[in-house]
Order: structure tokens, then sequence, then C-alpha cells
């Protein structure tokens, strides 16, 4: 079985999808893994850390696809890469399929077997396969740093001889994944932070972390599968009437809140904003599907009424090693997946093949992604 990792080519992106300790692991399971020249550069992997662990190095995207059995990439493959797969390929990538119906038409006419990562089923057994959460782990990180950052406070409490600096307060919108992270990094660097989200089971786990959960009363919408589900008006404006409140003297907030399929939910608006302490930062992770904010622009900082907002994408990449090693973990449990003895086996039966494979032999086999592209075709 040849597994191969060609070079990034988006301009944002330095991760690379599989690092040099996972590589050892599957050449050490007899597959011959091909990696292209400078794959791994930009997130501190040389092409040397790879041959040493038996990986060929390859000069170009050509080579490295050439009679490839298994692609495992981050971004979603180029018109030219999906040109050079062969037929029956398999492709690991985040492929945003549900967005994105030309890409997934391309690569069941080139008749690749492909995994769309960021639809994997989020069960308890798929926990380590999941890339979502691990890239959401780093985006919640990277938030609490970029927000430390744009401030002018410093986080923790000083007592020194210029006198004692009070500890800045922080607020988190939507404790999931990149919502609990950023409590964990804020508290460990000293700042006093409260938190809401309409699921209340998180309650819990915001607490445990050193933070203070936000109550409001009849505000709650848990969803299935860990997520949240979309508010009423009148549950709406009371979550409004309770974060305007928590704003108050709130140094940095972080906003994470997100339904799946549906825009952002609007937690700040610019009464909000008006009413924020001059000099405030608002990082706002849901800028790519609209902004949880007022005047959050995807990829941008922008300032509003003194406070600064900011839509940063794809933080992920700017964290290249560790987010490269976390999403090369859950590249090697997903492959342990679909092979046996080191070759290709898909299991067809297993929710976790079935439910993360977007096209096979031709065709689209994701139900969810064929009902959405024939909605927009009927459009
Ligand atoms: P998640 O689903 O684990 O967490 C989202 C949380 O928002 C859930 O706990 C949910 O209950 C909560 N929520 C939903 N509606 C709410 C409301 N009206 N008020 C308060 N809370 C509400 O999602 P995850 O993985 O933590 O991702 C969070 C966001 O970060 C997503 O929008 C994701 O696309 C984005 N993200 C951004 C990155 C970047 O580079 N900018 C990188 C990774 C993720």
């Amino acid at each position: 079985m040849i597994v191969s990792v060609p070079k990034e080519t988006r301009q944002d992106e330095s991760r690379v999808a599989l690092t040099p300790d996972v590589v050892k692991r599957l050449a050490g399971g007899g597959a011959t893994v091909r990696i292209e020249q400078g794959a791994g550069d930009l997130a501190g992997f040389p092409d040397g850390a790879y041959s040493k662990v038996g990986a060929e190095i390859v000069p170009n995207v050509e080579a490295v696809l050439r009679d490839a059995d298994v692609v495992v990439k981050v971004q979603p493959p180029t018109d030219n890469e999906i040109l050079l797969l062969k037929r029956g390929a398999v492709l690991l990538a985040m492929l945003q399929p549900f967005t994105s119906p030309d890409l997934v038409s391309k690569l069941a006419q080139q008749g690749v077997t492909a995994f769309g990562m960021e639809a994997l089923p989020r069960i308890t057994r798929a926990q380590s396969m999941d890339i979502l959460s691990s890239m959401a782990t780093v985006a919640g990180y990277k938030a609490v740093l970029l927000g430390a950052g744009a401030t002018g406070k410093m986080f923790p409490m000083l007592t020194t001889a210029a006198g004692t600096i009070v500890p800045a307060r922080l607020l988190v919108l939507g404790a999931g994944v990149a919502g609990l992270q950023a409590i964990a990094t804020a508290r460990r660097l000293g700042a006093v932070v409260s938190a809401f989200d309409v699921r209340p089971e998180v309650k819990e786990q915001v607490e445990s972390l050193g933070a203070d959960f936000v109550e409001v009363e009849g505000v709650e919408a848990s969803g299935e599968g860990g997520y949240a589900k979309e508010l009423t008006e009148e549950q709406h404006n009371k979550e409004l009437e309770a974060i305007t409140k928590a704003l108050k003297d709130i140094d940095v907030v972080i906003t994470t809140a997100m339904i799946p399929g549906k825009p952002a939910p609007l937690l700040i608006t610019a009464e909000m904003l008006k009413q924020m302490k001059p000099g405030a930062v608002v990082v706002d992770l849901a800028a790519e599907t609209g902004g949880n904010c007022y005047g959050t622009e995807a990829g941008k900082e922008v300032v509003k009424d003194g406070v600064k907002i900011l839509g940063l994408l794809n933080l992920p990449a700017t964290m290249p090693t560790d987010a490269s090693r976390m999403y090369a973990r859950n590249m090697q449990t997903f492959l342990q997946q679909i092979t046996k003895d080191g070759e290709l086996d898909l299991d067809w039966e297993d929710e976790v093949v079935k439910g993360t494979c977007i096209t096979h032999e031709g065709n689209v086999v994701h139900e969810v992604v064929k009902k959405a592209m024939n909605e927009r075709s009927q459009t």
C-alpha cells in the first residue's frame, strides 16, 4: 500500500497531514510512505525527519500522487491534484463536503474514494479520529493568546512595588470544544473567567476549569450529539439580556457559538458593543459562518466603538507543529479503521467508514451530502 502526502498549496496553510512519528508507524506496518519534498517544512518537520523513519521523499506533486493508494491531505485537493489521483485511490482530507458540490462532483467523476474528515460521526469510538475537535482545541488556545496580545491589560493579578494590577476578566460564549480550551488557557494565564452556553450540561465542565457559569433561566437548547439547537426568539432575547449584563467590565470576549448547518447566532449586538469597556477585545471564532459579534469581518481585525474585533480564520494553521501532530494522530487512527494487515479493508457496515465516506466508485455515497447537492441543483 502506497500512502502519499503532498505539500499543502493553499497560501495560509502551514500544517502537514502526517508527521514523522505517524509515518514511522505506517512504514513499520509495511506501508510505503511518500512525502513530497518540503511538505513538513513550515510545520517544523524537515524532509530528513521523514526519510530517517523510512519515507521516500519525492520531488513534486506528480511523483507523490502517481500510483498512490491512499492520499492524506489537510486542505481539499486542487483540480490538478484530483486529476493526478488514480481510480480507486482513497483520499483523506478536510473537504467541506456539505458546501462544496463542485469538489465532490469532481472527486466522484475521478472515481476516488474520498473521506471528508469533517463528516466523521461524533461518537465515542471515533473521538481519537475527530479532527474538528483537535483543531477546535488549537483554535480555542490560540484565541486566548490573540486576545491577550490585543488587550492592553495583563491577564494575571500582579502585586508589585508599583501597585496591584487586577486580573483581566474574560467571557467565553459557547463552551464546546474550543470554548472549554479557551477557558482552560485563560485560567492558566490568571484571568478571571466566566462562560455561557445554551447547553446546561456544560456548567459542570466550565466550573471544573475554575470559571463561573452564567445562568440564564429558560434558555436551554441541547440538541443531538452534543450540539445545540436554535433558540426561539424569546429565548434569544433573554440570552442577549444576560450577555449584556455579563459583558460589564469584561476585557476579552471569546465567542465560539455554533449550531451545525446554520449561520452563527448573533450574541453581541451593535448596541452591546457600545456599552463595552473601551479597549475591550472580541475574538470571534465563528467568523467563517457569519460571526457571533456584530461587525465581525472574516479574516480581519476591525475596530467598532473602541472594541477590537478579531475574526481571524484558519487559526490551527498558525500553530502548525502541534496542530499537525494532532491532525496526523487522528489520521493514523482513521487509517487503522480502514486497513487490515497493511492493506485497505473498507467495512461498509461500519458507522465510522460509512458516515465519513463522501464519494466511492464514481458516486456520491453520503446521504446528507447527496441531499444537499440535489437541493442546490433544484434552486
Ligand atoms: P462545538 O459545537 O463544540 O461548540 C459550540 C458551542 O456553542 C456548543 O457548546 C453550543 O452549545 C454552543 N452554542 C450554540 N448556540 C449558542 C448560543 N446561542 N449561545 C451560547 N452558546 C451557544 O464547536 P467547536 O468545535 O468548539 O467550534 C466552535 C467554533 O469555532 C465553530 O464555529 C468552528 O467553526 C470555529 N472554529 C474556528 C476556527 C478558526 O480558525 N477560526 C478553527 C476551529 C473552529
